[in-house]
């Protein structure tokens, strides 16, 4: 089936005094409908250029290369107007900070009034738009939604505001929603449940789903499908189970063992040792290489070529680690 969303080749670089910087460097995407896509690496990977680049929404100093598909037809993310028509519709982002979509001096109920009518083709009476807004907030699982409708984003918390952005979000029904590390910000219990409520919408709604997480716990329980992104490349991706029962990429297992598990009377965990280089630093070899720990000579001289476990898993890696038959990234 035609992916909703793909991206072939995409290549991002920053225009700065000196010469231009590359962020994103050839990184293939395919978003299926109704798939949740998780993108995860460490900050600095280019995982928000790759969403923001699939919004239109990068900066004035941003050079694209590559093509973004929506629906098979080509995008063209300098063409405003159509980016513009195709975000109020079909694609939706959420943030880390909920504040930054809201407006502080705006009750609840004034922001959704504006996003349903925004979306709507006749005009709204005030009834229905109060019925709609509180149907959606209701939807979102924010508790007695009438009420909510009458107050100001400091008046509710970092969760409560997190679901009105999804509310407001869910007014253009978008067959696409991005989400950057959408429970950063928040409590360990409320992350649980913006997460619940994103796959419910998946669910019900037949949404699709880019999910950037720092947090490979989530990605084993929400997504089908991972990218493990390091400087501005897809190091790899594939099923979930598949990638992480059997990491060929070191730095994917190098993630894996840096996340606490709870079944594990082992409690050290292993970070990643080294820091992740600027994209001027970028060399010629695998990136990784200074920091992996099976690095040979071949890969301080090459970017390794694409390789493929089985099917749908994919890697790039000189020194691939060898296939797991059972769980064993610990
Ligand atoms: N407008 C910009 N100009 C120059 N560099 C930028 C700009 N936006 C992002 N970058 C750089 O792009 C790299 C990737 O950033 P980002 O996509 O935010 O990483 P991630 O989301 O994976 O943490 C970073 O090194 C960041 O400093
Ligand atoms: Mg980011």
């Amino acid at each position: 089936m035609q992916p909703l969303l793909e991206t072939l080749d995409l290549h991002v670089s920053f225009a700065t005094d000196q010469s231009p910087v590359p962020v994103v460097r050839g990184i293939d995407l395919k978003v299926g409908r109704g798939e949740i896509i998780g993108l995860v690496g460490e900050s600095g990977s280019g995982k928000s250029v790759t969403c923001m680049a699939a919004m239109g929404l990068l900066d004035d100093n941003a050079r694209l290369r590559g093509e973004i598909r929506w629906n098979g037809r080509k995008l063209h993310c300098q063409d405003d107007d159509a980016m513009s028509v195709l975000r109020g519709n079909e694609l939706a982002m959420i943030f880390q900070d909920p504040m930054s979509a809201l407006n502080p001096v705006q009750t609840i109920g004034k922001q959704l009034y504006e996003a349903i009518r925004l979306h709507s083709a006749k005009r709204i009476g005030r009834s229905e738009l109060k019925q709609r807004a509180t149907g959606l907030l209701s939807d979102v699982g924010v508790p007695a939604p009438e009420q909510r409708l009458k107050a100001y984003p400091h008046q509710l918390s970092g969760g409560l505001n997190q679901r009105v952005v999804i509310a407001m979000m869910l007014a253009g029904n978008p067959r696409l929603l991005i989400a950057d590390e959408p429970t950063t910000a928040l409590d360990v219990t409320v992350q649980a449940q913006i997460i619940d409520l994103l796959r419910s919408l998946r669910d019900q709604r037949g949404m699709s789903i880019i999910l950037v997480t720092h947090d490979l716990g989530v990605v084993a329980e929400t997504c089908d499908r991972v990218l493990v992104m390091y400087c501005g490349r897809v190091v790899e991706s594939g099923p979930v189970a598949a990638v992480f029962q059997s990491p060929r990429h070191p730095y994917t297992r190098g993630l894996l063992a840096s996340l606490p598990r709870i079944d594990s009377s082992d409690d050290a965990l292993t970070p990643i040792p080294g820091v992740v280089p600027q994209p001027h630093e970028f060399g010629e070899g695998c990136t990784f290489a200074p920091r992996c720990p099976v690095a040979s000579e071949c890969c301080y001289s090459g970017s390794p070529a694409q390789q493929c476990s089985e099917s749908d898993h994919l890697f790039s890696c000189f020194s691939p680690l060898p296939v797991q038959k059972t769980r064993a990234h610990r």
